[in-house]
This record gives structure tokens, C-alpha cells and sequence, in this order.
């Protein structure tokens, strides 16, 4: 088959800068772009416009700490060791050149601010070997609902997770965005610029008119309650939500997680902390000279608002792991990619994008250029791997409240369950493992009673596995991966090929 169209590529057109932003748990929530018609989102849909857009992008571990220490560094969490928030990169590689520390070997002037890297995870940002020392990483300083940003009713209490406030100016994202527009006046030579924005990230601080100008509706997910044949160890957590004083918690899996209206109104909250976080982002992109400017979106791993009874991120399903990524660059025409890609292959892509050296071997991921390059390109096998821990209670094996999200506090060697998953076009297929402390790696085909739903018996450890496909509807976020059929005979056999190839990928690549 002959192309259609070749594009002209963008080794034609010199790059000289890259402004990345990171949103903090942004899932695909942008209205054009991806199809969320309740949104609006239009510094963001105005940028995809004219970039390569990424249909099932996934990030390698659904929680902040681990997913940035991989896209950092181009390291996959097994090689990063970072699985929760206590170890970080360093401790195992410390001469591994980070991703804005390789553009400054090569001459950029490389600066960030907020949360690129999680703070701490690395110490201090990972200064001085990351960045530039022209100026100073600009230390991420989460908002308080406080007299600065002048909490208005109804939500004005420091306790709670909405606070609507008069005075934007005073919020992180419009600081990191004034700080960005400064740094691309002030450096005019090649620069990469990394900002770490907050929104939607929980508390939901955003100023009144933007909460206000969501509508107050009843807006509960269809879907909100698991599927009944999935274990329960695939569950989030029990997170507690509150609003205007009062804590609500999670019911579990097979309850709605919280009322109606304490579950519409958080969601409206996220969608207002998008359009904010749109527009500040938007006050960046409009400074932006595009000829010489590679832009980069994403978030750093998906998010749940109560589809399947979750809250926020920390699960190995679509909702938990798939992210937006949108990637202009000078001279490539706007495009949609539907393969599956990972974050972890944004090290390679820039380097690429901007015609750097190839980064060393012992970067992983693959160079996503040839999607910009050739409009026809596609990769027929294309998959996007994640994991995810789960660390119950001691020999507590049997409650719900043992799934809970303690292992950000547990170290590497203590991990006693990891939650492995493939995305390709067509299926997610999940297996939930004991998980060998020593090797750090999961004890392939073995499992403790507990993920075996206490039966002796079972032969399976825990699987999943869902059907998607080409021509599915990417935009519904309810109705993904409604029913489990890894336990179907019908679909043994993709069950079996898919655990092979999961198997062999994360016993390899590790
Ligand atoms: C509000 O919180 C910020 C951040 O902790 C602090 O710097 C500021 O002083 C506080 N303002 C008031 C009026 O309490
Ligand atoms: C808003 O906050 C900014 C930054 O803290 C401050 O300079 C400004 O005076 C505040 N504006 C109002 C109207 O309070
Ligand atoms: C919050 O609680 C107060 C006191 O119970 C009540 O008057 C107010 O209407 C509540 N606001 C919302 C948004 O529920
Ligand atoms: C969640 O935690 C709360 C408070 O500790 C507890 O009352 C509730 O039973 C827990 N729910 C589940 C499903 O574990
Ligand atoms: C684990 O469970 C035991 C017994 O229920 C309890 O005493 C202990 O505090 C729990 N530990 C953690 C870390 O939750
Ligand atoms: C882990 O998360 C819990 C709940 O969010 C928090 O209380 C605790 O401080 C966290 N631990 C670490 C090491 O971050
Ligand atoms: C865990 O891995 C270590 C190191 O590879 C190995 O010696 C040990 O036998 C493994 N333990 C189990 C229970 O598989
Ligand atoms: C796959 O399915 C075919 C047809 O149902 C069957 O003959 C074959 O044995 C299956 N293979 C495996 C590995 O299960």
C-alpha cells in the first residue's frame, strides 16, 4: 500500500526549544480532543490542533512517585525500583543521565519548577544534575485554603477537598505558568523547560467563577459499582472524601463510593480544575513561537471519579493507567495515533524530536518520531505495559480494607503483591502475583489464597481481562471494561497468549 501523504519531517525544521508541561492527575479529560463534551478545555483543544495527538497513551504505574521516576529518567519502575514513596532512582542509578539533564548535556539551558519530579523522589529535585543552574528549581508549594487566595462560600473550609477562592493569582498554576512565560523571554537560546502544574490534583482549589461556571447537575457514572467477577484486590482504595466538613468513605467495590451529591459535586470540582488548569497552561502556549517550539502534555497517570466505585488513581484499569498526550512539533501536521504508547517513551521521542544523539542503551522505551514523521505509520505490535502493588495487612488476606493503598509506605523488598497488565488495540489483559522482594519480580503463576478469592482450589491466580478494539468508543469513560472474561472459556486462549507475552515482557525487560 502506498502511503497517502508523506509528511515533510521535522528533521526539516529545527527545534530548538521544548516546553513540557506535567498535570498532575490529568486523565483524558479534554472536551474536543478527547471527545468529553461536557469540558472546556480550549487552550488544550487549540493545541492539539496542530499536534500529534495520542489516543491510548499509558503510564507504567498508576501513582504520582513511581510513574515520574520512570518518564523521567526513561526507565521502566522495575529498573527505577521505585515502587512507592520512599526509594527513588538514584538509590540504584546514580550516574543515569534524567531526560532534562540529557538536553542539558547537549546545550539546552534545562529548567523546571513544581512537580516534574515528585518532590523528594529524588532528594531536591535531582538538583544539581538535572537542571541548569542559570536559575534556581522552583520548588513545588501546594495552595492552602487560606486568607491569600480568599476562600468564598460554599466551600471555604481548609478541611475540605473543594475550596472555591476570589483570587487566582495566587494559586501554584498560575505562579508556574507567570514563571514558564518568563523563562521563554529571558533565555534565547535552546531551552527545555519542564512545568510541573498542580490542578486537578486534589484539593480542588480553583477560583469561583470557573467552579461556577460548571453547573451543579446530578452527574453520577453509570458503571460505579465492579464488576462481580473481578477479585477485589483490583479495587483502588478506601479513600475518604471530604465536603463541606463532613468525611465520607468509600463503601468498597460493590457499592457506589460515595452519595450523589457528594459524588457530583468532586466531579465537578475536577472539571472546573481542568478548564483552570487549561487556562494557565493556555497563557503559556499563547507566548509560544511554534516554528522552533516542541510542546508536550500529559498527566502522570490516569484517574477514576467514581466509574467501577474508585476514587482517584492507583488501579491497573483504562481509567487508572491511560493518560492524554498531545505532542506538537515544528512543522508536523496534526494527527491521531492509535496505538498504544507508553510515557515511559518520552525520553527517546524528544531526543529524537529535537535531533539529539540517540540516548544510551540503558534507556528503554522507543522513539515515537516515526508517527510524525510518516502520516500512515503504525506498529502492528504495539502494546503498553503498567503495573501496580497492593501490600494488605500483614495475613490479613480476606477483608476489603486490606487492598488499601498502604504501599506508599512499604518498602521494595516488603511488597507482597504486584498487579501486572498489557494494553494492545484490542484487549487489557491483568494477572495479580505474589511478588518475590529479593528479585523484585512477581512470582509468575503463583498467588496467595487471598488473590485466588480464598479458594484453595482455584487454579488461577486472579486475572482480567477486558475487550476493547479499534473502533471503540474512547470517549465513554463508564462504560470501559465492564465485564471481566478471563475466566470465559471462550477466551482462554487469548487469556493464555497475553499472559505469555506479559510474562516474558516484564521477566525480560526488568
Ligand atoms: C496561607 O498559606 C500559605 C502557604 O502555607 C502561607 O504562606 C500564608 O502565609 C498563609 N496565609 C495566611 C493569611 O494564613
Ligand atoms: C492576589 O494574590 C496575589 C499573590 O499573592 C497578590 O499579589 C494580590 O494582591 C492578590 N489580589 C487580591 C485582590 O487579593
Ligand atoms: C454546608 O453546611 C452548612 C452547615 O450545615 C450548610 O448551611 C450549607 O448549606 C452546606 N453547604 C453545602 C454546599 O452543602
Ligand atoms: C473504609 O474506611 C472506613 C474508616 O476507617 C471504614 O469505616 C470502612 O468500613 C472502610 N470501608 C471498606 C470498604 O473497607
Ligand atoms: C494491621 O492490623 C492489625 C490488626 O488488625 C492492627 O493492629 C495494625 O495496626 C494494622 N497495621 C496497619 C499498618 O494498618
Ligand atoms: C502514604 O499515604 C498515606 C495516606 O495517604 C499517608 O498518610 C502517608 O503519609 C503516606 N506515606 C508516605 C511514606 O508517603
Ligand atoms: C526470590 O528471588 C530470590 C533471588 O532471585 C530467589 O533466591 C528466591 O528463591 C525467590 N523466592 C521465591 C519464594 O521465589
Ligand atoms: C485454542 O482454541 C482452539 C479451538 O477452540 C483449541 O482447539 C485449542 O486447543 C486452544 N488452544 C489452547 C492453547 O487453549
Amino acid at each position: 500500500m502506498v502511503p497517502l501523504l508523506l509528511l515533510f519531517s521535522s528533521a526539516s525544521a529545527s527545534a530548538t526549544n521544548v516546553v513540557w508541561f506535567i498535570v498532575d492527575d490529568l486523565r483524558p479529560q479534554l472536551a474536543e480532543t478527547y471527545g468529553q463534551s461536557q469540558m472546556r478545555t480550549p487552550a488544550l483543544d487549540g493545541l492539539a490542533k496542530r499536534a500529534v495527538v495520542f489516543d491510548r497513551a499509558y503510564a507504567q504505574f498508576a501513582v504520582c512517585a513511581p510513574s515520574r521516576n520512570s518518564f523521567m529518567t526513561g526507565r521502566r519502575p522495575d529498573r527505577t525500583q521505585a515502587y512507592n514513596f520512599i526509594d527513588d532512582f538514584r538509590e540504584v542509578g546514580p550516574d543515569w543521565v534524567t531526560l532534562p539533564q540529557f538536553f542539558k548535556n547537549h546545550g539546552f539551558v534545562a529548567l523546571g519548577g513544581g512537580k516534574t519530579f515528585h518532590p523528594d523522589l529524588p532528594p531536591n529535585y535531582d538538583e544539581p544534575l538535572s537542571w541548569s543552574q542559570d536559575e534556581p528549581y522552583v520548588a513545588f508549594a501546594d495552595d492552602v485554603c487560606n486568607a491569600t487566595v480568599g476562600p468564598v462560600p460554599p466551600y471555604d473550609g481548609d478541611d475540605d477537598e473543594i475550596c472555591t477562592v476570589s483570587n487566582g493569582s495566587a494559586l501554584w498554576d498560575y505562579r508556574m505558568a507567570s514563571i514558564g512565560i518568563e523563562w521563554l523571554s529571558k533565555y534565547q537560546g535552546p531551552k527545555f523547560l519542564a512545568l510541573g502544574m498542580r490542578r486537578p490534583h486534589l484539593k480542588y482549589l480553583v477560583p469561583v467563577d470557573v467552579f461556577e461556571s460548571y453547573p451543579r447537575v446530578v452527574d453520577v457514572p453509570v458503571q460505579n459499582t465492579f464488576p462481580r467477577d473481578v477479585n477485589p484486590v483490583a479495587w483502588c482504595c478506601n479513600y475518604s472524601a471530604k465536603l463541606n466538613g463532613t468525611d465520607v468513605y468509600s463503601k468498597g467495590p460493590y457499592e457506589q463510593a460515595y452519595d450523589d451529591y457528594t459524588t457530583a459535586e468532586l466531579r465537578r470540582a475536577y472539571y472546573a480544575s481542568v478548564t483552570w488548569v487549561d487556562q494557565q497552561i493556555g497563557r503559556v502556549l499563547d507566548v509560544i513561537d511554534f516554528q522552533d517550539t516542541i510542546v508536550v502534555v500529559h498527566g502522570d497517570h490516569g484517574y477514576q471519579l467514581g466509574e467501577k466505585a474508585c476514587w482517584r488513581k492507583q488501579t491497573n484499569f483504562e481509567l487508572g493507567t491511560r493518560v492524554p498526550l498531545i505532542i506538537a512539533a515544528p512543522g508536523v501536521a496534526s494527527k491521531r495515533v492509535a496505538d498504544p504508547v507508553e510515557l515511559v517513551d518520552l525520553y527517546r521521542t524528544l531526543a529524537d524530536l529535537a535531533s539529539l544523539p540517540s540516548p544510551d542503551d540503558s534507556v528503554q522505551g522507543t522513539s515515537l518520531k516515526p508517527y510524525f514523521d510518516a502520516s500512515s505509520y503504525s506498529n502492528p505490535a504495539a502494546a503498553a505495559y503498567s503495573q501496580f502493588d497492593r501490600c494488605p495487612n500483614g495475613t490479613e488476606l480476606t477483608g476489603l480494607a486490606a487492598v488499601q493503598g498502604r504501599c506508599n509506605a512499604t518498602g521494595k523488598a516488603d511488597i507482597p503483591i504486584m498487579g501486572y497488565t498489557l494494553r494492545t488495540v484490542d484487549w487489557r489483559y491483568t494477572v495479580w502475583l505474589d511478588f518475590n522482594g529479593s528479585s523484585l519480580t512477581g512470582r509468575w503463576d503463583e498467588c496467595s489464597l487471598f488473590q485466588r478469592n480464598n479458594d484453595p482450589a482455584a487454579s488461577f491466580c486472579a486475572t482480567e481481562l477486558y475487550v476493547h478494539g479499534l473502533d471503540e468508543d474512547l470517549t465513554d469513560f463508564e462504560n470501559f471494561e465492564p465485564v471481566n472474561l478471563a475466566r470465559h472459556p471462550a477466551f482462554f486462549n487469548i487469556s493464555a497468549s497475553l499472559h505469555a507475552q506479559l510474562k516474558a515482557h516484564f521477566l525480560s525487560d526488568h
